[in-house]
């Protein structure tokens, strides 16, 4: 379960307060295929940011299975993340000079996964989004739709139950994006959480929960 407790997020400038998120309460439980729609600047990558603890919010707490993010030092805040929040982001963010499977098995270098089963890990997870044959190609040796399943097995790598994504398929074509949400579907019916911003009207229909924002706020 995810908790949302009266968020806010202010950003002070130079003479006046923007305030960007207005006293943001939710509760996604486990399981669920979670959509954020709204507005471009109604805040929804703020949420998205603040609820994977990877930007503090002004007010208000955040708990994920019970753990409270905000009550962490920094330190534990991104151990935690780094094993239980798979983060996917609209440009894929991965890093050019890796290949597909050193890409994903990033995450697993904080851990304290030997060498071996790092590769045996990182080979599964590529699988699954059914890029086996692709592992040895860096990023620009691959499509939009193929990095951003790298992207996802690299969410999922760690065992990571809680994915959240920010426009996933914000970048790719209408077949990819189509290829990613199937990805997300079979990974909800296994069981993980997934939380995604999407623009895309027709994303609706998987959601078991629609999160629509406004200037800041839920409004349904
Ligand atoms: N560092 C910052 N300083 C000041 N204002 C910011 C900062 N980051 C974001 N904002 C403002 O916060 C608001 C919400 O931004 P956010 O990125 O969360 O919107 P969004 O709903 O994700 O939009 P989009 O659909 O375009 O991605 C915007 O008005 C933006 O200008
Ligand atoms: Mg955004």
């Amino acid at each position: 379960m995810i908790t949302v407790n009266h968020i806010t997020k202010t950003y002070q400038l130079k003479n006046r307060e923007l305030l960007i998120l207005k006293d943001i309460n939710l509760e996604i439980p486990n399981q669920s295929f979670a959509g954020i729609i709204g507005d471009s600047g109604s805040g929804k990558s703020t949420l998205l940011s603040i609820m994977a603890g990877l930007e503090k919010p002004t007010d208000g707490e955040v708990l994920v299975n019970g753990k409270n993010l905000f009550q962490m030092k920094d330190r534990e805040i991104s151990r935690f993340r780094n094993q239980s929040i798979g983060f996917v982001f609209q440009s894929f963010h991965l890093l050019d000079n890796l290949t597909a499977l050193e890409n994903v098995m990033l995450p697993m270098q904080y851990g304290n996964v030997p060498p071996k089963q790092r590769v045996e890990s990182a080979r599964e997870a590529l699988g699954q989004v059914g890029l086996s044959d692709r592992m040895n190609h860096r990023p620009q040796e691959l499509s939009g739709g193929q990095k951003q399943r790298v992207s996802i097995a690299r969410a999922i790598v760690n065992d990571s139950r809680l994915i959240i994504a920010d426009e996933p398929t914000g970048n790719l074509d209408s077949k990819s994006g189509e290829t990613v949400m199937n990805l997300f579907q079979n990974l909800h019916r296994q069981g993980y959480t997934i939380i995604m911003v999407t623009h895309n009207m027709e994303h609706q229909r998987l959601f078991t929960q629609a999160i629509r924002m406004r200037d800041g706020e839920i409004v349904g």
